[in-house]
């Protein structure tokens, strides 16, 4: 395949970057007075605002020409149809089928995924019902009152951001807890508010042979025995969810406890599957649904809608703007709602893991950067700890910022005043970021505040701001399923788009399994089970200083 870097299309934005890097978002808002209208797009009550971007008309088109000449429209059909993208596993990636809404077959290896996607839903339904009205019970006969999931990764990452994005949707009479670190107080810590009558074990595994998850599933078991006594009873506490249904029942549960899912589900894009059934449990299997439903818009909005109107192609074009021409190489998340604040970390395993790649398609080295270190932290906690260098640091970060316009929560006399300080704040932040304060302006200010002309002169460079870094806004009404079901297929199908770009595999992770081939090797050194140092200098000493130490 022919370098993305040599096509006349990367060329031209090289050439417009060149032209615009200097120019101030403030002039092109000065210049165009509808630019918002020109630079934000909605779903419903879904919308992106591109506006504070360091973009204008020229660039739009430039970057939609790109999005062109990787046939973006191609691999999307090949997506949702079941081809076998994930080339370097043969697989193919269909998590969008796992909340398809329509009754379109979708064939994989000569089989319809349809009905077997349907019928484990079903079985999530009638189970995560018998947990909610009681039919369900412990060993002692009582209801079960909470759900403990052990996962790591997309076994865990994605039910608990959404349980707790939803939590005002949740059973009240349900607790949940995500236990993923193989760290023992992880475990232990969410054992001591859990009553072996009245819990429920979720082992969610794609593999089941993850260290961290069979660990604490082991361990759970174990805790599990001590009180029930009899083997027979974990039957009634530990549930499965995998693809793997040997290494389940070896484990200790039957075939009928264990919902499956299949290996073109990726585990980072797995909450749509049985994975989820946490959240099913916790929320209701109709909210559940919902989630479905809104990630299912946002799928039809992404197959169908034009490239210049495709809310997630927008999102994907401006990083790779920022990444590939601004050699900006980081993308904040910054919900300002509390309940997303897990939302930083879930997306951070699905954009690295992703797209954290420099190795192509075809096996060659990347000519470009690809994917972008993600973090962030909810609004407002996060304007108190690191806002300061996305300020005036000499990195720049683009930022997303993402807020309901409704909260969920009322505090009485107060009502609303905690939501409408969030939102001004978050819309403070996107301004400042923007505008900026310039010299001029700083004095202004110091003017009025008694402090001598030399103190004012020498504060001036600290007190004023560059400006020009830019944001996305993403507002919605309600922190709704299905407003949290659009959010996060939107960023499936950017990182999606980017991958296409940057011509990588964004469904394998190599670079993990290297992780936990070497920890494999490392345990045995560690238990003294082995004497031989085949490490480095480095490994071998601290390897050594732990077991004397230990
Ligand atoms: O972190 C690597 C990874 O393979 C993820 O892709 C996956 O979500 C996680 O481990 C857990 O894997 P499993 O569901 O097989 O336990």
């Amino acid at each position: 395949m022919t370098k993305i870097t040599d096509s006349a299309e990367w060329k031209a934005l090289e050439k417009h970057y060149n032209e615009i890097k200097n120019t101030e978002m403030r002039d092109l808002f000065d210049d165009d007075k509808d630019r918002f209208n020109n630079f934000h797009l909605n779903l419903d009550d879904f919308l992106v605002d591109f506006s504070k971007n360091r973009i204008t008309k020229t660039t739009s088109k430039l970057l939609n020409d790109l999005a062109g000449k990787v046939k973006i429209d191609d691999w999307k059909k090949k997506q949702f149809s079941g081809e076998k993208i994930n080339n370097t596993e043969n697989r193919a990636v269909l998590h969008t089928a796992l909340r398809s809404q329509d009754e379109q077959p979708i064939i994989v290896d000569g089989l319809d995924v349809k009905p077997e996607i349907k019928k484990t839903l079903e079985q999530v339904k009638s189970f995560s019902e018998s947990i909610n009205n009681g039919t369900w019970k412990g060993y002692t006969g009582k209801k079960i009152n909470t759900i403990v999931n052990i996962g790591i990764g997309g076994s865990d990452l994605g039910p608990a951001m959404v349980c707790k994005a939803l939590k005002p949707y949740a059973h009240k009479d349900l607790n949940i807890h995500f236990v993923s670190n193989v760290d023992a107080a992880d475990l232990s810590l969410t054992l001591e508010q859990c009553d072996p009558e009245t819990t429920l074990f979720i082992v969610a595994s794609k593999t089941f042979t993850t260290q961290e998850t069979m660990t604490n599933a082991f361990s759970a078991r174990h805790w599990f025995l001590s009180h029930a006594k009899n083997n027979q009873e974990v039957a009634k506490h530990f549930v499965a969810v995998s693809t793997n249904l040997k290494k389940v029942e070896e484990f200790g549960i039957h075939e009928k406890n264990m919902f499956i899912f299949w290996d073109w589900v990726g585990g980072r894009y797995s909450l749509w599957s049985a994975i989820g059934l946490s959240i099913a449990i916790y929320l209701g299997f109709d909210n559940f649904k919902q989630l479905h439903h809104g990630a299912y818009e946002m799928d039809q909005h992404f197959l169908n809608a034009p490239i210049e109107k495709n809310i997630p192609v927008q999102l994907a074009l401006i990083g790779v703007w920022y990444i590939n021409f601004f050699k900006f190489n980081t993308q904040a998340i910054l919900p300002y709602d509390q309940g997303l604040s897990l939302l930083p970390s879930y997306l951070q395993q699905a954009d690295m893991e992703s797209n954290g790649k420099f190795i192509d398609r075809d096996g060659h080295r990347v000519c470009v950067e690809t994917g972008p270190v993600i973090w962030g932290e909810s609004g407002t906690n996060g304007q108190h700890a690191f806002y300061q260098l996305i300020h005036q640091g000499t990195q720049f970060v683009p930022c997303d910022f993402i807020m309901p316009i409704k909260s969920h929560y009322d505090l009485g006399e107060q009502k609303n005043t905690h939501h409408k300080i969030l939102m001004s704040n978050l819309i403070a932040q996107s301004q400042s970021l923007m505008m900026g304060k310039s010299i001029d302006e700083a004095r202004a200010e110091l003017l009025n505040t008694g402090l001598s002309d030399d103190e004012i002169e020498s504060l001036l460079p600290h007190c004023s701001f560059e400006g020009n870094r830019p944001s996305n806004t993403i507002l919605f009404e309600k922190l709704t399923p299905i407003n949290l079901g659009r959010l996060i297929a939107l960023y499936e199908h950017k990182i999606f788009v980017q991958g296409i770009i940057w011509n990588i595999n964004s469904f394998d992770q190599w670079g993990v399994e290297y992780g936990k081939q070497i920890a494999r090797l490392v345990l045995p050194k560690i238990k003294g089970e082995r004497t031989s140092s085949c490490f480095d200098g480095s490994t071998n000493n601290l390897i050594d200083y732990i077991k004397k130490n230990c």
